[in-house]
């Protein structure tokens, strides 16, 4: 019989090589393309241009390159807010999402920053899982906050990661 690499473990050796960058005007047809298979009310090429025109965080993981992921993360005194956190759908449920926000944490706190905000639709349980398995706490609601069909909106959940109670941890 012949063996075979374990699927699973050949998918993992190979995101071990993907790398983080910052990125720009340039790549926003990249996001776009995963921001619309990612989401049923993405955001548009101009949410993404005025994030880099307002100097907001913008990093991606990519492997060969090809995009797997990025964030958008909005710095204000003492504190980062979590705007944007996509997984290509093609390569969601293999950790790169928590890569991702560990990223975004890290950079925090070399930063020194005190807190990292985020917003997330009350049905989102995948993303709402991903944070709480990163520490976060739900402080709060927005009622209304996303749309949700032509009639209805959804409200946001409000969570938070205080940064300070993690320092010295392990990452
Ligand atoms: C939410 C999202 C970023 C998660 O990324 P991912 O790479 O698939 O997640 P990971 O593989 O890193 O999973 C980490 C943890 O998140 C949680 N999680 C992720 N996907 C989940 C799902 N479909 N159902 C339940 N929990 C999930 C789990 O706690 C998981 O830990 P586990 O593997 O030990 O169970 C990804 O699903 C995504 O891009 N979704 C569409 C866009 C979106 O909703 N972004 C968030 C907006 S606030």
């Amino acid at each position: 019989m012949t063996w075979r690499w374990p699927q699973g473990l050949g998918l993992g050796v190979r995101y071990r090589e993907a790398q983080f960058e910052t990125w720009a005007q340039a790549a926003i047809p990249d996001i776009m393309a995963i921001e619309q298979l990612a989401y049923s009310h993405p955001w548009t090429a101009g949410n993404f241009q005025d994030s880099i025109s307002s100097g907001y965080r913008c990093v991606r993981l990519c492997l060969q390159g090809e995009t797997l992921g990025y964030h958008v993360a909005m710095r204000g005194p003492g504190e980062m807010h979590l705007l944007n956190l996509t997984v290509a759908p093609d390569h969601q449920r293999r950790g790169l999402g928590e890569r991702l926000l560990g990223e975004l944490i890290d950079h925090c706190k070399a930063e020194h920053l005190q807190t990292l905000w985020l917003e997330v639709r009350q049905s989102n349980q995948a993303a709402q899982a991903l944070y709480a398995k990163a520490g976060f706490a739900t402080v709060g609601q927005r009622k209304h906050y996303y749309p949700l069909d032509a009639t209805r909106r959804e409200d946001a959940v409000v969570m938070k990661l205080e940064l300070q109670a993690t320092q010295g941890e392990p990452a």
